[in-house]
């Protein structure tokens, strides 16, 4: 692996999600020992709370945190990044649901996505947490038109997690025996966790469950709700769970998904599984080197299929209403 320092650019990077994904990136959880160098941006009220970010992190002393630089200035912050994390928006808070959230943090992502398209290195990879994620990353690609479109993605990583997690516990296995889990869709109550081609160590998850109410009732709607369920319970919105997913999901598209099985990402569709071309949805894909393929070829009966396109319905209205609101 390259001995450069990768340069990953944080967004937000005072926030919430910020405090924990930050120390796990300089520790070594997205590239091992490959050096990083950070590079973070936050509001000009926020600075200052950054710079104690920043001494807290000069005094973990990690081995393999190869410079730090703040600022309030995307062109500056983005100059040369080789992957953009963009975390920095409002959070929902009690109440509200994620698509709420479209004015008031959609202007942050055309700003963003147009000086990521004019200083980013070549190679640049760019996720997007801030909510509403799928809409925002649409935002982002959409003002950044020298950049391919195949590198801007939107986390569905922490459903993913979230499905595996109580799949595991409903059926008593390892999160390690779970593979193949899907999220379809927008990260949003309308987003679709598909168990019908997981695997339990191998064996089909639906048939090992073999309970199409608790699918419907239970797992489904408790993956989907999630968010709101943290919200409610810790006061505000997940946010070292967020950081690790964040995490995961960069690592796995630098460094390749596991062999014999794949991860959810939302990306620019090319129609597939008739979902609507253009649209920043859900899908289950395989990833190389920064690259990454939907996986083709998945039977999709008529309740994934009605599910599918319930979710894909929301993300066409959500860039209509990000079209009326002149922000792509
Ligand atoms: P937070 O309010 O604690 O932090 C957000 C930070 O972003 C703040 O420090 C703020 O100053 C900064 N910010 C605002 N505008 C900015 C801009 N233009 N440039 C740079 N920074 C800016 O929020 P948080 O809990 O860290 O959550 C951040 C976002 O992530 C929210 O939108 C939240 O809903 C979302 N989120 C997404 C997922 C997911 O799975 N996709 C999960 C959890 C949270
Ligand atoms: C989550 O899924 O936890 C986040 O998107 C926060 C939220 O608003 O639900």
């Amino acid at each position: 692996m390259s001995s450069t320092p990768l340069k990953v650019a944080v967004t937000g990077a005072a926030g919430q999600i910020g405090y924990s994904l930050l120390f796990r990136l300089a520790s070594g959880a997205l590239l091992g020992d490959r050096p990083i160098e950070l590079r973070l941006l936050e509001i000009t009220p926020a600075l200052k709370a950054l710079e104690g970010v920043v001494m807290e992190l000069d005094d973990c002393a990690f081995p393999n945190l190869a410079g730090v630089e703040i600022g309030d200035d995307a062109e500056k912050i983005f100059d040369g990044a080789n992957l953009a994390l963009l975390v920095g928006a409002r959070p929902r808070t009690a109440g509200m649901e994620r698509g709420d959230l479209l004015s008031a943090n959609g202007a942050i992502f055309t700003a963003q996505g147009k000086a990521l398209n004019k200083v980013a290195a070549d190679d640049i990879r760019i996720g997007v947490t801030g909510n509403p994620a799928n809409t925002n990353a649409l935002i982002a690609m959409t003002n950044a038109p020298d950049i391919p479109r195949e590198r801007f993605s939107a986390l569905t990583r922490l459903d993913h997690n979230r499905a595996i997690s109580q799949l595991a516990a409903k059926t008593g296995a390892a999160v390690t025996d779970i593979t193949k889990m899907t999220i379809w869709g927008n990260h949003s109550a309308t987003q679709y966790p598909d168990i019908f081609h997981a695997e339990i160590a191998g064996k089909n998850a639906a048939e090992v469950v073999n309970d199409q109410s608790w699918i419907e009732d239970t797992f489904i709607p408790t993956v989907a709700k999630r968010g709101a369920a943290i919200i409610e319970a810790r006061g505000s919105s997940s946010a070292a769970s967020a950081a690790s997913a964040t995490i995961d999901a960069a690592r796995d598209w630098l460094l390749g998904s596991p062999a014999g099985d794949w991860v959810s990402m939302a990306v620019v569709s090319d129609g597939s599984y008739g979902v609507p071309e253009g649209l920043i949805s859900s899908f289950p894909v395989t990833t190389k080197d920064g690259d990454w393929e939907i996986v083709q070829g998945l039977e999709i009966d008529d309740f994934s299929r009605s599910k599918i396109d319930a979710s894909t319905a929301e993300l066409a209205e959500e860039r209509e209403a990000v079209t009326e609101l002149g922000l792509i």
